[in-house]
């Protein structure tokens, strides 16, 4: 028998006053799998993890967690059933530490009452070791966070997430802004992620950071669901192919081709308003201004 998905929506539309921004969309993440979401801009992939994470509600539709439907008010309500969500603008402080950033707004302490303070040597320690069992190793938990690149941040982020118990991890385009290099770093962070048994919904661009870690794979296109397709269902060049949207790209390449036509056009005129000019300048030299004189 097949196991109950970590969180399932089922017919989910969103609209928002006439603008159908998802329309009868279905999906489901298991534990241990990246399920990437995929599609163009304004697809409606940003609106679908908002209503997942307790920022939207659905206009209609269902949304299970573990099997049991959920209404979500907020944030803090998806958070509390386990679903962590990392937004491209981290909500980080670049000038505190990687400690004081991985505690905020759950700092721990010790003492009591007037001598109630933040437990540094803790936080440090649970700071560094967390960032080690998912493969970071930081010299230096005090260190600002500003100083860090942007993949460690986003490692920062994850890691956090994973430490205060999040069963499915939401990454909005954690790579789109990042060479190379720092791409790989976030997209180890997200196999480890899996490893550790977190169901991760991973939305992005590029179909080559989705292949490199994704099991499944859920096409939005104008706020419809194109399908759920498994690895083998999809070969790498025909997911390059439909997120390119290759169809598009040769619509594009004719309007680009119509602008370069009327930018020809338009040197032309502005190659005839510098003679103009050129030729009233010369005018002005032999016979000076007409304003000269008085
Ligand atoms: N708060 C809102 N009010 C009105 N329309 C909205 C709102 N949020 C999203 N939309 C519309 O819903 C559609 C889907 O937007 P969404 O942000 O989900 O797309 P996306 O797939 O995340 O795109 P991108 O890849 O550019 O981030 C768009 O047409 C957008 O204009
Ligand atoms: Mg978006």
């Amino acid at each position: 028998m097949a196991t109950t998905p970590l969180l399932e929506v089922r017919n989910i539309s969103k609209y928002f006053g006439s603008v159908i921004a998802l329309n009868d969309v279905s999906m489901t993440v298991n534990e241990s799998e990246v399920m990437c979401l995929l599609g163009d801009n304004g697809a409606g992939k940003s609106t679908l993890i908002k209503i997942l994470s307790g920022v939207h509600k659905p206009s209609q539709g269902e949304y299970l967690v573990e099997g049991k439907p959920v209404d979500f008010n907020s944030p803090r309500d998806a958070l509390d059933h386990g679903i962590a969500t990392v937004y491209q603008d981290l909500a980080m402080i670049p000038l505190m530490s990687i400690t004081r950033n991985f505690f905020l707004g759950s700092e721990p302490t010790k003492g009591w009452g007037p001598f109630r303070r933040f437990d540094i040597n803790f936080a440090s320690q649970t700071a560094r070791s967390e960032m080690a069992k998912m493969g970071i190793d930081i010299r230096d938990p005090s260190q600002p966070v500003g100083t860090l690149s942007g993949g460690e941040r986003q490692s920062v982020a994850i890691a956090r997430a994973v430490y205060f118990g999040a069963k499915v991890l939401i990454l909005d385009e954690p790579t789109a802004a990042l060479g190379v290099k720092q791409a790989g770093v976030v997209l180890r962070y997200i196999a480890q992620a899996r490893a550790r048994g977190l169901g991760v919904i991973f939305i992005t661009h590029n179909p080559h950071h989705a292949y490199a870690v994704g099991d499944r794979f859920t096409i939005l296109k104008r706020g419809r669901t194109f399908g759920t397709f498994t690895k083998d269902e999809l070969s790498r060049e025909e997911m390059v192919r439909m997120m390119s949207g290759a169809d598009e790209l040769d619509a594009l390449s004719h309007e680009l081709s119509e602008f370069a036509r009327r930018d020809a056009a338009a040197a032309r005129i502005d190659e005839q308003l510098v003679e103009a000019l050129e030729e009233a300048e010369e005018l002005f030299e032999k016979e000076g201004s007409p304003l000269k004189e008085g």
